[in-house]
């Protein structure tokens, strides 16, 4: 698929080196998106350090006190994530022998996974084609594709993640999720994308008719 191969291409060359990226280490993968959740990149690698530095594997952070884990998470706010984040640790450590299950159906039974995360560690880690649906994906969908559904009703949730999964590269779905994430976050901004040095400009529905300012569109509610 074009869109797919494009966008792939865009990222080996563009890509944003993280420490997470180093490695298809799932505890590291899943610390990083939850942290991430809510969080731009710039503001939850700090974080990020600090706890691969405290606790290296899913055993340290099982063994932590419930305080230490909330006093590092320190600012980074939605402190349910913390909390979820430490009993799923607990469980994974107590229960399934320090592993994180391999696919996405198991993955959402975790606390505090959900349809993105699951995705997003199923495809990253375990090469599964599960496509991942974000704020940078919605916008590059809406706007590549001109899609008109607010990314917010339950209709455009079904629609953009229906078409993510048919847009997803089965042969290196973790790359792909990464790149139409890092893709949207540094070149199909929300504002001032960079159309004129767009890889996916000449098919661009959203450039052709104008419309980029407009989508995606988000409901009020
Ligand atoms: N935002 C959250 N997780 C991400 C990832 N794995 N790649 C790019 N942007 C992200």
């Amino acid at each position: 698929m074009a869109f797919s191969n494009t966008l792939i291409f865009w990222y080996l060359q563009n890509n944003r080196e993280l420490p997470w990226r180093k490695t298809k280490n799932p505890y590291f993968v899943w610390l990083s998106e939850i942290m991430l959740q809510q969080t731009r990149v710039a503001q939850g690698l700090p974080y990020f350090l600090k706890f691969t530095e405290a606790f290296p594997t899913v055993f340290d952070l099982a063994k932590a006190e419930e305080n230490t884990v909330l006093k590092l998470w320190q600012g980074l706010g939605y402190y349910s994530r913390a909390r979820n984040l430490h009993f799923t640790a607990k469980h994974i450590a107590s229960e399934l022998n320090g592993e994180f299950p391999d696919n996405y159906k198991e993955l959402l039974q975790l606390k505090g996974i959900g349809d993105y995360t699951a995705s997003a560690i199923a495809s990253i880690c375990f090469n599964k084609p599960n496509a991942v649906v974000d704020g940078n994906v919605y916008r590059v969908l809406s706007r590549y594709f001109g899609i008109k559904t607010p990314i917010n009703s339950s209709a455009g949730i079904k629609e953009f993640k229906a078409l993510a999964q048919t847009l997803i590269d089965s042969k290196q779905p973790g790359t792909y999720n990464q790149a139409i994430m890092d893709f949207g976050a540094l070149h199909c901004k929300p504002q001032n994308p960079l159309c004129h040095s767009c890889p996916l400009a000449n098919s661009c529905v959203a450039l052709e008719k104008k419309l980029i300012k407009e989508l995606p569109i988000k409901e009020k509610k």
